[in-house]
């Protein structure tokens, strides 16, 4: 197995968030909201936090998908949340759809415990240097009878996997986006290392599956 190597946290430059979000992970959104809204239910209501929402895309797909819906969209990036505000304008959600600056690091500092209805989160645990207790924290704010819905890619066991996957899912991109998807995979937890998380936390390793050839997702129901 290669070892992790982290990459910058937090992603500040206007370069770095044009870049991200021009890149098409439309088809991506697309199946995070589809399979979070398929275990959580439509028409809930109450709100839901993402964590790490970039440019807000997926909380977009879901409140569009979801009449009742409403989120938290938080980002530790000013400039990215910028972004993300310009898209939720456009896409008039404003007032469903609030901005949040904050650290993932220290949710329990800014949110109540069970404060959210669920709490979501793709591709952010791969820049965070020590995911444990982000993962607890987490957990720590779903509602009862709520849901934790966490996906991050997974770190192949070699570098010809990462040459492979950047190829075939990142190869029509420019060299720098190639370049941060590769970055982002040697970043990545391996499955073994975020189930190994999960069960230091006393819940089901099994929770958490491959659910595409280079993503892992976890998923917990809060029924305390
Ligand atoms: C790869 S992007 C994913 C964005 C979004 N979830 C998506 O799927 O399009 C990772 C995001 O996590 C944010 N991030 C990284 N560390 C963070 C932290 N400690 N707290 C909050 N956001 C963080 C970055 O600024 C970036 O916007």
């Amino acid at each position: 197995m290669i070892p992790r190597i982290l990459e910058p946290e937090v992603m500040e430059t206007t370069e770095d968030v044009a870049q991200y979000d021009a890149m098409d992970h439309g088809e991506v959104n697309a199946r995070f909201a589809a399979d979070f809204l398929a275990v959580h239910g439509i028409g809930r209501g109450g709100e839901i936090l993402d964590v790490g929402t970039g440019s807000a895309r997926i909380p977009i797909e879901i409140v569009r998908a979801d009449s009742l819906s409403r989120v938290m969209a938080l980002d530790l990036s000013e400039a990215m949340l910028e972004q993300a505000s310009l898209n939720i304008a456009k896409a008039g959600l404003s007032r469903r759809i609030r901005c949040h600056l904050g650290d993932a690091k220290t949710l329990l500092d800014q949110f109540g415990e069970r404060a959210f209805e669920a709490v979501i989160s793709n591709t952010i645990i791969h820049h965070i240097p020590d995911p444990g207790p982000v993962l607890e924290a987490m957990a720590r704010l779903v509602a009862p009878r709520g849901t934790l819905f966490v996906r991050d890619l997974a770190r192949p066991s070699s570098r010809s996997e990462i040459e492979r996957l950047t190829m075939a899912y990142a190869g029509h991109e420019s060299p720098a986006a190639r370049g941060l998807f590769a970055a982002s995979l040697g970043a990545a937890l391996s499955l073994e290392e975020i189930q190994s998380l999960v069960k230091r936390m006393y819940l089901s390793p099994m929770d958490v599956v491959m659910t595409s050839d280079r993503h892992w997702t976890w998923v917990w129901r809060n029924v305390g």
